[in-house]
């Protein structure tokens, strides 16, 4: 088996997720998910949290492939969500004299979810664990995106073990390190992995950024995704751009159409937005693309305009599930758009504009809504819609 090393004792055991359909049974994942773990052999045998249960049979054998007899001395507890908890149990199980290092937030998490109370270390802020030519530094980075949540930094290596932050969806498929790999992909898969999953917590993630900026980090070994040594500085610029919402010149499209008359709108807006010279145009049925995706173009892009038929006096089910997430997550500094269509009585506007007010971002245009077929003077008004977010979009 290969042994693959970021250091002289420090060894990537992880596994890769190929089966798995959703991540947290919600997040598609077209690509898997590798789970991340590294063992550090030196005097003392550190392992750097676990993976999802079902793999402990690989991941087991990953480990023993460089311990062979030996044991593991502590247990790193820097995430407790179970994709990387969930092997705590056999780990404990295989190596009853384990200790599991944590802090204040983690070990209540332990007990509830695998009723482990014993054996526990609790280490605080920028308290060490020195483990003999390796010593580990510890940090909180609560609600990044547990509360629970921390970062070990290897201090010899310059290593910082990040947990969730920095993780990217994708299996790691022979390459490893991000010199290894294409990383137009891995930004692509990066970016909703950070959107969906840690972006609604992105002020946290700014207070973290500072935590950690004094730290002389050469390499970050996150929980999924690759392992960053050449391009350090390019996953911590994208991490500080995203969770500090800037976007770049564009416009996401986004509808629900049952008969195809709201979607007629959002091709004339698209088609007039092109005209004015915007290059970044992407148009999404909300039925069809999972809202990761959208959300994600969500946080790349300046410009939405979202367009719902009306549908029981209310949006479009899709439409509401996406605008009821991106109110949640609370994103920021957009601007918006808003259209639609009805056949009898609205729902779907009205209900939009009430989204607009509660997500606070700046309206560039009345709501457009026609009822049935788009005609002329909606037409028109779709074109104004438009010409009313390429002209924001430049002034900006
Ligand atoms: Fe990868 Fe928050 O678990």
């Amino acid at each position: 088996m290969h042994q693959v090393k970021l250091a002289d004792e420090i060894y990537y055991v992880g596994v890769n997720d190929r089966k798995t359909h959703l991540f947290e049974n919600y997040w598609p994942l077209p690509h898997g998910m590798a789970y991340n773990s590294y063992l550090i052999v030196d005097e003392k045998v550190a392992l750097m949290d676990t993976v999802e249960r079902t793999f402990i049979d690989e991941y087991l054998s990953n480990i023993k492939n460089i311990l062979g007899d030996r044991k593991v001395d502590y247990l790193v507890i820097n995430h407790m969500e179970p994709d990387h908890s969930g092997a705590i149990r056999s780990i404990v199980a295989e190596y009853p004299d384990i200790t599991l290092v944590g802090n204040k937030k983690t070990f209540p998490m332990l007990e509830n979810f695998y009723q482990i109370k014993e054996n526990t270390l609790e280490i605080g802020d920028g308290d060490e664990l020195p483990l003999g030519k390796n010593t580990l530094e510890f940090y909180t980075i609560p609600m990044v995106h547990w509360p629970e949540t921390m970062v070990s930094f290897e201090k010899t290596n310059g290593i910082l073990f990040s947990a969730d932050a920095f993780g990217a969806f994708g299996t790691l498929d022979g390459g490893i390190f991000d010199d290894e790999l294409n990383l137009s992909f891995y930004e692509e898969e990066m970016m909703r992995y950070f959107t969906n999953i840690v972006g609604k917590y992105s002020p946290h993630t700014q207070r973290a950024m500072k935590k950690l900026s004094g730290l002389d980090i050469k390499m970050i070994a996150a929980l999924h995704g690759p392992i960053w040594r050449s391009h350090t500085d390019f996953v911590l610029s994208r991490y500080d751009k995203w969770s500090s919402y800037q976007t770049e010149e564009g416009v996401v499209i986004v509808y629900g159409s049952m008969y195809g008359n709201t979607e007629k709108m959002a091709d004339v807006i698209a088609r007039q937005l092109a005209v004015r010279g915007v290059k970044n145009i992407r148009v999404y049925d909300a039925s069809k693309t999972h809202q990761s995706y959208i959300i994600s173009d969500i946080f790349k892009y300046k410009g939405f305009i979202v367009g719902s038929a009306a549908y029981n006096n209310e949006m479009f089910p899709s439409v509401e599930a996406l605008v009821t997430k991106i109110e949640h997550m609370g994103i920021k500094e957009h601007l918006l758009g808003v259209f639609g269509s009805f056949s009898w009585n609205g729902g779907g506007v009205k209900n939009l504009m009430k989204f607009a007010e509660n997500i606070k971002w700046d309206v560039v245009y009345e709501p457009v809504e026609e009822k049935g077929a788009l005609k002329a003077d909606k037409f028109q008004m779709c074109i104004d819609l438009a010409n009313a977010m390429a002209d924001r979009l430049n002034a900006e």
